[in-house]
This record gives C-alpha cells, structure tokens and sequence, in this order.
C-alpha cells in the first residue's frame, strides 16, 4: 500500500549506517512503488557536499549494499532526483534554516537521528527552536540507547523536552524482523500452540543469537558495550518478550508494548553463576578479540550465555536460557520452545522418552519446525524417532516470501504510516536497563573476566555445562 507523500529528513545521512541499511532500503521502498515521486529525502551532514554529491554517494552505496537487488536504471535516476543535502552543524545554526526552505508543509516530517546519542538532544531542540516541529513531526531514533538507566533516563527526558512519546520511533531493528513478526502471528494466529504455551507444558526456551562476523571494525564502540549492552539488553531483550508475553488485546502499539514491559518487570536479578560471558580467540588468519578492539588486557565479553527466570503465573517454573556471541559457528538465529516429555510412556524402555520442540528460525532459512516423535518405519517393534515438521517459509509459500523486506524498509515505512507497534517505548528501555545494570555492576566489583573460546565454535565450553547441569543441552549451531 502506497504511503503518503513525505519530507524524511536523515541526520547523519553521510554515515554508515545511512549508507548500509537507510537509503538503500528506501531505494528498494521506492522501486516497489510504495514511496511516491513526490516524496523527499534530505541527508544532513557535517561534511561538504552539494546535492549532485549526495546523489553519487548514494549511488554508490546502492550499488555496494543491494547487490542482489535488482532495478531499472529508471528507478535509479528518479529515486536520486528525490535525494538532496544540507551541510549542518548539529550543535551550532548552520544548515538550519536551509533546511527548513526544504519541507513541504502539510506533508508527513520524520526526522531520522542517525548520530551518537549525544546528538539526540542537541537535534530535538534545534527542530523546535527552528520551527520544524508540529505535531506531525515524527523523530527516529537509533541504539544504542544510552549505556545505563541513567543515560537513557536522561535521553528520554531530552526528547520529551520537545516531542510526545507518540511522536519518538526508537528503532530496534530486529522487531522489524519478518520472523520475529512472524513469531506474534504463530503465537496468536493458531489455537493450536497458545493453550500450551505456560510451565505447565514447556520444560524451557532457549534463544540463540549466533554471528559469525567478529567485531567488523566497531571495536571502539563495542569494547565498551560487550554482548550485553549490545545485543542482550535490546536485541534477545525483545525476543524475550515476545515469546513470553501474554496476549495483547490488539496488535496496536500500546497493547504490545503494555505487554512487553510486563514482561521485563517479571525478570529476575540474575545469579552471577547462570552467567557465562566469553572472549573469541584468534584463529588461523583471524585475530582474537583483544586484537580486534586494540586492547590486550580488555574484559568486555563478545560471547554471553545466561538463565533467566520470570517471576509471573505463566513462566515461573520454565527457565530461559540466553545465547548470543561473535565468531561462532555459524550464522543463526532461533527460538527454541521445548516441551516436557510425555508424563507416562505406554512403549516398553527401548522406545525412550521423546519430547516436542517448535523452532523458530529468525535467520538465515526462516521458517518453523515442530519435531514430532512417529514409529520409526520397518517390522523392528515400536521404535520411536522425533522427526520435523519442516515448514521453511519460502519452500511453503514460493518466491513472494524470498522478497522478505529488510527490517529497515518495514520500520521505515511504519514511520511514516505513523505505527509504533514495532518500536520500544520510553519505560520499555528503561526497564531493560534498569534489569542489565544490577548484573554489570556485579561484574565490574568482582573483577569478572570472559572465558576464553575458539572462534567457529558454539562458545565456551562453560556455556554448555550451564545447560548440562540442569539435565538440559543447547540446541546445535549450524
Ligand atoms: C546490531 C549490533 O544491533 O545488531 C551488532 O550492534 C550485530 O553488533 C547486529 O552484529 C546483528 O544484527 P543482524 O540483523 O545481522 O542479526
């Protein structure tokens, strides 16, 4: 469904993630004729550039990051007329009222802050002193988020200074998932999994968020957020949330978020021996993480592993076990929901105790299998064997699911719609960090330090045995 005609203001519109993910979603909006000719886009920057600049750097990173996409050279040179650029200083006046001859009034304005959070403040208040805020206005905000509850506490309430909650989208992309939307529509779509979907039936859930990538040249920024800030706190926090909360009335943005935060609250402090944090070490031509960041005595971890438990009726006898790290195996991304075995075995020992599964597959090869305990075929007795139920999204529902649209290009568009369910609210992120920080802190007094592991591997070793010493194991990364 085509959008309304809008001004998409992005600041930072030089940077990387403007280049890699922003404009070539936008780009691929506009090829599906979702976006309108008329719509705007306008980056600002520090550097010095005209608008014809502009244009050949988006070119570019059109062509280095949708290279398997692909387009009319049409589409091309309409989409760049669209694009235009204003040189400006965040904190000082230049640019500001350039930019301000660039809007169309009456039409939707989302300004998208792709800077460091420092930035936010600074922007929220120019946009209003130069008066290019109205209550149309939408602002769209990055992670990190703040590193505590204390920097997040304060860039919410700089945001607030001068925008309503309804009008602040902050982007955690992997909601903009399509499985991890998917993951609300198999949980309230069906009968079949909701009535078992309690402690009564699921023994545990684990979530594994592996990547292969180490960390990509970011070592500045990472080393000083590690895989909790990183990706637990935002990223796994939201999956969690999803997988665990109780059905919204609706699928509108405060119903969900209602749901999500109650989620949170019901974390509990976690036990500093249901935590494995791990460093990669360097392999064959790769190196290890301390010298990737630069660092050699560095104790951020790249690799963590943890239990957690939720204190409400539904979960509180089914433990959640954490997972996410760099250099692992391999690239994948799954939600695992087990359940209990059978509470009685009509077959005679031999058959075993078998137990259901659903795994949701986030990424790469997105779909769901559900593995089903059968007889094993042949005359040899009532053999059990636990097959999937395979269903991969693009082999059931053909090419139109291999078009998934990134993340970026769904959240962008839901901007502009003005729907927030797929964005964190303020007191979301305040919950998740008010949850992590208790369990850096405890970190930071007692000196803990990452274990090491091998890169390509599934993690340390410690991080098995915290599955292993509940009678439980993880799930293979492959
Ligand atoms: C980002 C993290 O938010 O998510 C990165 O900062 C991480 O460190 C990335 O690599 C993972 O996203 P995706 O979409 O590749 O799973």
């Amino acid at each position: 469904i085509p959008v309304d005609p809008f001004d998409l203001v992005v600041f930072g519109g030089t940077g990387d993630l403007a280049r890699r993910k922003i404009l070539p979603a936008l780009f691929r909006r506009f090829c599906a004729g979702q976006t309108p000719q008329e719509a705007r886009v306008i980056g600002a920057a520090r550097s010095d550039m005209d608008d014809d600049q502009y244009r050949h750097f988006v070119a570019e990173a059109i062509a280095e990051f949708n290279d398997h996409f692909h387009h009319e050279e049409d589409d091309l040179q309409d989409f760049l007329s669209s694009l235009s650029y204003v040189k400006i200083d965040a904190l000082g006046d230049e640019g500001w009222s350039e930019l301000a001859t660039k809007m169309h009034p009456g039409r939707v304005r989302a300004f998208y802050f792709s800077v460091g959070p420092s930035l936010f403040g600074p922007l929220a208040e120019r946009l209003h002193s130069h008066g290019m805020a109205d209550q149309d206005t939408r602002i769209v905000v990055e992670k990190p988020f703040g590193r505590d509850l204390e920097t997040a506490r304060a860039l919410n309430r700089s945001l607030a200074d001068h925008f309503s909650e309804d009008q602040i989208y902050r982007i955690d992309h992997y909601l903009g998932k399509e499985t991890v939307q998917n993951l609300m529509a198999i949980r309230f779509g069906n009968m079949l999994f909701e009535p078992l979907w309690n402690s009564q039936y699921v023994d545990h859930i684990q979530i594994t968020v592996a990547e292969t990538v180490g960390v990509q040249g970011r070592g500045e920024y990472y080393d000083r957020s590690g895989a909790m800030r990183d990706m637990v706190q935002n990223h796994l926090m939201q999956l969690l949330c999803l997988i665990a909360m109780e059905p919204p009335s609706k699928f509108e943005p405060d119903s969900v978020r209602d749901e999500k935060l109650k989620v949170i609250r019901a974390l509990d402090p976690v036990e500093p021996e249901d935590i494995v944090r791990g460093q990669y070490l360097a392999k064959d031509d790769r190196a290890g993480y301390l010298e990737d960041v630069g660092d050699p005595h560095s104790t951020t971890e790249s690799f963590i592993a943890m239990k957690l438990h939720l204190s409400n009726w539904r979960w509180a006898a089914t433990p959640f076990y954490l997972r996410t790290g760099k250099r692992m195996r391999a690239r994948s991304s799954e939600i695992a929901v087990v359940f209990k075995e059978t509470p009685h075995s009509i077959f005679d020992d031999e058959a075993g105790r078998h137990r259901n599964i659903l795994n949701i597959r986030l990424q790469p090869n997105e779909g769901i299998d559900l593995d089903v305990t059968i007889k094993e075929p042949g005359p040899g007795g009532m053999r059990l064997v636990d097959v999937p139920l395979d269903m991969t999204f693009t082999e059931a529902l053909g090419p139109e699911a291999e078009n998934v649209s990134d993340a970026y290009e769904r959240l962008i568009m839901d901007v502009i719609r003005g729907n927030q369910t797929l964005f964190m609210r303020g007191d979301e992120v305040e919950a998740a960090w008010a949850w992590t920080d208790p369990i850096i802190a405890d970190w930071e007094t007692r000196g803990s330090k990452p274990v090491p592991y091998e890169s390509g591997s599934s993690g340390p070793e410690e991080s098995l045995m915290l599955m292993h010493h509940d009678g439980r194991r993880w799930r293979e990364v492959r």
